[in-house]
């Protein structure tokens, strides 16, 4: 088994661990801490009142899978069929049962480092190999490197834009180069995680399913927790074509069934009023706030052009391990960072931090202070 999928317990409950015990600021677990939209509670307390508490169809409410084709239509992407659409108990749900349902073992899966760290396990857990390739120093994909490792045995490529750790977003043609790439390996399949789709910020998120030669080969995956901006309620879905579609099913519904009836019912009439715009121009305003108030300090920023992540370089402060130093910020400067090697199976250290800044103003002003004092 890779390295990633063997960090027990993960990075980000270590850091928030050491957070919590010190009292640091905890900028390296991805969650916001400001309230959610009094609207949405609304909508979740009348449906908890409602008789929405048995099982809901397999494949998710109905009425939320309209509300769900509905809002990726107005929001510029390619529209979905409602029947192409399943509801998971967030998106991680979603990526492993889209993995253990679409790859066998002895198949390959290529993931492109730094990356999310839930990917790998799926692929190793029923026997798949998996294939780490490194984005470039500036965190885009280097297709050249990409194509060196696919080959007949590659079942599946992740790909992740808006991208966590570093905050960038792919334009089109990196698709389309990628769609090039794939179209000599008809079996191959994309998983595309866009959970941060509603958060790019300096050019719009270009979803895979825009292309209509990689939507017809395409899982693509979203999160409620990042769009309504409540990750404990472990929300989400994806939305795959009919056939691949019927394989996820088929898992899906033997590892999990159906997920929750009255948060699926709550968030179908939320979705109905939901502008992703306004999510977005909250997270802009806080970037914008962040980034200023970083800008005495010593650490570099790097672009940060969709996610709630700022990426930050410190080499000019010290030339430590990521880990090392991120430990050290935690105790003497009183902020927990993600160290951005822990994303990468080779460990590869760039010298750079993840800090999230989807927090209050006064958390990130306070923040910001502290590591303006190094
Ligand atoms: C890139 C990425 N994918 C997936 C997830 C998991 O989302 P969820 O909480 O909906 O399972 C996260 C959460 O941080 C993420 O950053």
């Amino acid at each position: 088994m890779g390295k990633q999928s063997l960090n027990n317990p993960s990075i980000f409950t270590k850091m928030s661990q050491l957070a919590q015990s010190l009292g640091a600021i905890n900028l390296a677990q991805g969650f916001p801490n400001m309230p959610i939209d009094p609207r949405l509670k609304d909508c979740i307390a009348n449906a908890a009142q409602s008789e929405q508490h048995q099982y809901s169809p397999y494949q998710g409410l109905p009425e939320l899978r309209y509300e769900i084709a509905a809002l990726i239509e107005r929001n510029g992407t390619v529209a979905v069929d409602p029947n192409e659409v399943l509801v998971t108990a967030g998106a991680t749900q979603a990526i492993y049962t889209s993995v253990q349902a679409l790859v066998s073992a002895g198949e390959e899966v290529i993931l492109l480092d730094p990356c999310y760290d839930c990917y790998a396990l799926p692929a190793l857990m029923v026997g798949a190999k998996v294939r780490h390739v490194a984005l470039n120093e500036n965190y885009l994909p280097d297709w050249n490197k990409v194509e060196a490792v696919i080959t007949e045995r590659t079942r599946l490529i992740i790909i992740n834009s808006p991208h966590n750790p570093s905050g960038r977003v792919w334009e089109e043609h990196e698709y389309k180069a990628l769609a090039s790439l794939v179209e000599k390996f008809p079996r191959l399949l994309l998983l595309s995680d866009e959970v941060y789709e509603y958060l790019a910020f300096d050019k719009p998120h270009f979803s895979v399913r825009n292309v209509p030669r990689l939507k017809e080969r395409s899982v693509v995956v979203s999160s409620f927790g990042k769009s309504l901006q409540a990750t404990g309620w472990k929300m989400g879905y994806l939305t795959a074509p009919k056939e691949i579609l019927t394989s996820i099913l088929y898992v899906h519904q033997f590892l999990i069934f159906s997920v929750n009836s009255f948060l699926q019912k709550g968030i179908a009439t939320y979705l109905r009023a939901f502008n992703p715009d306004r999510v977005r121009a909250d997270y802009a305003h806080r970037k914008a706030l962040f980034t200023a108030q970083m800008k005495p300090s010593k650490f570099e920023l790097l672009p940060c052009e969709g996610t709630y992540f700022q990426t930050v370089c410190y080499s000019n402060i010290s030339h430590e391990k990521d880990l090392d130093f991120a430990e050290r910020l935690a105790h003497e400067v009183g902020v927990a960072a993600i160290p951005v090697s822990a994303f990468n199976e080779d460990e590869r250290d760039l010298k750079h931090l993840r800090l999230c800044f989807a927090k209050t103003e006064e958390t990130l002003t306070e923040a910001a202070q502290r590591l303006c004092s190094l």
